[in-house]
């Protein structure tokens, strides 16, 4: 028998529950491994979970696990970085495993984490920290092992995904359906953190470092979030053919490797592009696999405690050990000024004779050829929306030509931007 203990009883801990505890026959009978959920730490035992858990499993007192010498697998559950960093690094240091869900402890402080169990031979699974039920880690770790990772593209935060879902949808802003959101319970507890491009910053830290062997680089990745998309452009975008979706992508190019989040206009025809509502996909290209995606729910109860009750049963088996690197990589992180794209341009201008050939002619100085056009209103002497998509572009010619642009008298307002994928 195999004696698990969990602190925090909130969303993932009462699914990890659930699941420990409905399913335990079943788990035997497929692994041959008995599961036993010994103790749950939370300062709230009096809520109700939705689960009945046995007299004698709930306890105020994290202690109670952390010091329990028959618990061999303590699964961290609470979020943010303190106390959780303490506990996972005491139960380390007691000769425990650790399971957990926390993306922005790992993808922060993830390094102390893995040296701590290195030096124990102690393992951290953290399945469920990226994606929730999707098993992205282990297509990383283990599915995908034989593969040098062309490029990795995910829309990882259900929150996000949500949000611009219903604005496209339903037409409405970018305030209202945040309201929606976070109604859900998807949301972090600091909600920026979603809408931010944070939390899927924290989790394509861990996916890149999985699929390059870099070390942990949260500080490294490019973080845009989607608090300036506006309806205006996402009518734009799908005029043009395209969803705008919170997107996490890191790939090789020059052999260097590009990490960065940002809304980005998909091609509304892209597998990728259906992924809607708070569901999650990753999109991984391997050399040798070819394209694969992975679609699922990246949030909740049960999806999450899926992931983290897997873990358990791999570090039960045995058969998980180390962060799934070896030996790291010393590629160097692409500067965001370098990357290279195709651009969605909304010029605020004025309808007047010579105002695009104005535009075009400091786009063409920077070597940004353009692709389409498009000027619908007609309102002479006045700003009106002016739409151009570009041809591949580099970022840094991009952010200077803008700069020049929006110093033009001609021009009412500062441009918006928005980085295309595919289709070049
Ligand atoms: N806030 C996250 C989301 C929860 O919206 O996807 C899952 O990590």
């Amino acid at each position: 028998m195999i004696n698990v203990g969990i602190i925090g009883f909130g969303t993932v801990g009462s699914g990890t529950a659930k699941i420990l505890l409905n399913n335990r026959a079943l788990i035997k009978k497929r692994t041959g491994l008995d599961l036993n959920l010994k103790r749950i730490a939370d300062l709230d035992v009096v809520t109700d979970r939705g689960v009945k858990v046995p007299d004698g499993v709930l306890t105020t007192s994290a202690s109670d696990v952390l010091n329990d010498p028959d618990i061999q697998i303590v699964v961290e559950l609470i979020g943010g970085i303190q106390p959780a960093k303490k506990f996972i690094l005491e139960a380390i240091g007691n000769g425990k495993n650790v399971v957990t869900a926390n993306k922005a402890l790992l993808a922060t402080h993830g390094e102390d984490i893995f040296k701590a169990a290195h030096a124990q031979n102690r393992t951290v699974g953290f399945e469920a920290a990226v994606a929730g039920g999707i098993p992205i880690i282990k297509v990383l770790r283990e599915g995908l092992a034989a593969n040098n990772i062309v490029a990795i593209y995910g829309i990882i935060n259900g929150t996000s995904n949500y949000i611009l879902t219903k604005m496209t949808r339903e037409k409405v802003a970018f305030a209202p359906a945040l309201k929606e959101a976070q109604a859900l319970g998807f949301a972090e507890a600091d909600p920026t953190f979603d809408v931010e491009g944070i939390d899927t910053a924290h989790k394509l830290t861990l996916l890149s470092s999985l699929a390059y062997g870099i070390p942990l680089s949260f500080d490294k990745v490019y973080k845009e979030g989607i608090t300036g998309i506006t309806p205006t452009d996402i009518q734009f975008a799908t005029e043009l053919g395209y969803k705008i979706k919170l997107l996490a992508i890191t790939k090789m190019s020059d052999g260097e490797i590009e990490l960065r989040v940002h809304p980005t206009m998909i091609p509304e025809d892209y597998l990728i592009s259906r992924v809607d509502d708070v569901l999650n996909a990753v999109y991984v290209i391997g050399d040798a696999v070819g394209e694969t995606m992975y679609y699922g729910r990246g949030a909740g109860d049960m999806p999450t405690g899926s992931a983290v009750v897997s873990d358990i049963i791999d570090i039960a088996r045995g058969c998980y050990r180390g962060f799934g690197q070896s030996e790291l990589s010393d590629y160097r992180i692409k500067e965001m000024r370098n990357v290279e794209s195709v651009y969605y341009f909304r010029f605020t201008a004025l309808d007047r004779p010579g105002v695009l050939s104005k535009i075009s002619g400091v786009l063409g100085d920077h070597d940004i050829s353009i692709s389409a056009v498009i000027q619908k209103e007609r309102k002479f002497g006045e700003a009106v929306p002016l739409v151009v998509l570009t041809h591949k572009a580099k970022e840094k010619n991009v952010l200077d030509a803008l700069d020049k642009i929006d110093k033009l008298s001609v021009v009412a307002d500062s441009t918006k931007f928005i980085r295309v994928e595919g289709k070049e």
